[in-house]
């Protein structure tokens, strides 16, 4: 297990450089020109290609990473810049087929149409028949929705032998609960839309990697395609990012208690979190994460109670997404995933543990 960065650290980052004067909490560059007389030289020129407010931002993740980072739209643009940026025609890719959805969709309705070749393998099946002949691995650990996770060291040491990259959505557990570059893989991406933003109130994503050579591609891609983020919404990651060790702290620690509590109910039939010692993702977990994060699944005994329960209790959110400090759930089957229709995913926020609890067993009884 490797450790975090230190959050006192990364919550003075910029503080420690500051001027006199200076504002303490970060400016937000609202502009797409910059007074730019004479010659460029190496001042901010154009929106689409510097923002102040992305290099603060960029500068806490990178320090989150431990890596040079690049910041997108949302998680689907920091997806889409990691995958164009590193595959070309003919190339072979792997990804998860238990992933998340639009992973899928973006592989196999545009990159297959460019004459990339994409193959599909079960996170609990992906390093059965090895990776060569991939010139791009995509992985999911743990997999949304399912929790299910891999071994990364040995799928990313395996890749690198065959000549290939990793790349790892890092979603679901953030800096703060995994380390992929300490493995051995290549790329991080991640959808800051969920945790790392936290408040449900932006979309963003970012990419990160050691390689030089990927990040030159990476920042021209963004530059090219145009796929950059809002200043505003920058800004708003940039102070979710202040609170995200306290917040991350306490919905593992929640989902943990919850967890258990879950399994001793007799509405429950399953119960899915890395953190439980029968789990099947417990061992892998407990081996390459810090934290066993704070999504969960439980499944009801069918369709109609597993939307009563979502729907009636009052601590949950009925919603897709996670990772905001609002706990939240939903039936994945509603969006084709392949699970129980009576699957939810169910995503602990920050509300107190024992509050959160006394409103999920009443809603639980009542069904
Ligand atoms: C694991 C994972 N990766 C990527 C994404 C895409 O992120 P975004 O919605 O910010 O584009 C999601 C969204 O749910 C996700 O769950």
């Amino acid at each position: 297990m490797n450790n975090p960065p230190k959050s006192g650290e990364m919550l003075h980052l910029r503080g420690n450089a500051l001027d006199k004067g200076d504002p303490v909490a970060l400016p937000l560059t609202q502009s797409s020109m910059f007074h730019l007389p004479g010659a460029p030289d190496g001042h901010a020129t154009y929106g689409r290609v510097d923002n102040l407010t992305w290099v603060h931002l960029e500068h806490v993740l990178s320090h989150l990473e431990n890596a040079p980072c690049l910041t997108f739209p949302s998680g689907m643009g920091a997806i889409s810049a990691a995958l164009f940026a590193t595959v070309k025609a003919g190339s072979r890719i792997l990804i998860p087929s238990d992933g998340y959805y639009v992973t899928r969709l973006l592989a196999d309705r545009f990159l297959s149409n460019l004459g990339v070749s994409v193959e599909e393998r079960p996170t609990l099946a992906f390093a059965d028949g090895g990776f060569d002949g991939f010139d791009v691995v995509f992985v999911e650990s743990p997999s949304n929705p399912g929790l299910d996770m891999i071994d990364l060291g040995a799928v990313a040491r395996e890749v690198r032998a065959a000549g290939g990259i990793t790349i790892a959505d890092n979603t679901t557990l953030t800096p703060l609960g995994q380390r992929p570059f300490d493995l051995g893989v290549d790329i991080v991406v991640s959808s800051d839309t969920k945790a790392m933003g936290g408040h449900s109130d932006l979309l963003m994503g970012h990419v990160a990697s050691r390689s030089a050579q990927i990040m030159e591609r990476i920042e021209e891609w963004r530059r090219v395609s145009g796929a950059i983020p809002g200043p505003h919404e920058a800004w708003l990651l940039h102070r979710g990012l202040e609170t995200l060790d306290v917040r991350f702290d306490r919905m593992c620690a929640s989902a943990q208690v919850l967890a258990e509590r879950f399994k001793a109910h007799k509405a429950v039939q399953q119960v899915r979190y890395p953190g439980l010692l029968d789990d099947p993702s417990y061992a892998v977990a407990q081996a390459q994460t810090t934290r066993f994060g704070f999504l969960l699944s439980i499944t009801l005994e069918d369709e109609v109670k597993a939307e009563r329960f979502i729907n009636t209790c009052p601590l949950l959110r009925p919603a897709t997404s996670f990772g905001g400090v609002h706990s939240s759930a939903e039936r994945r089957a509603r969006w084709g995933d392949d699970v129980d229709p009576a699957f939810v995913r169910l995503s602990v926020g920050c509300e107190p543990v024992e509050e959160l609890w006394q409103a999920l067993e009443a809603s639980l009884n009542a069904l």
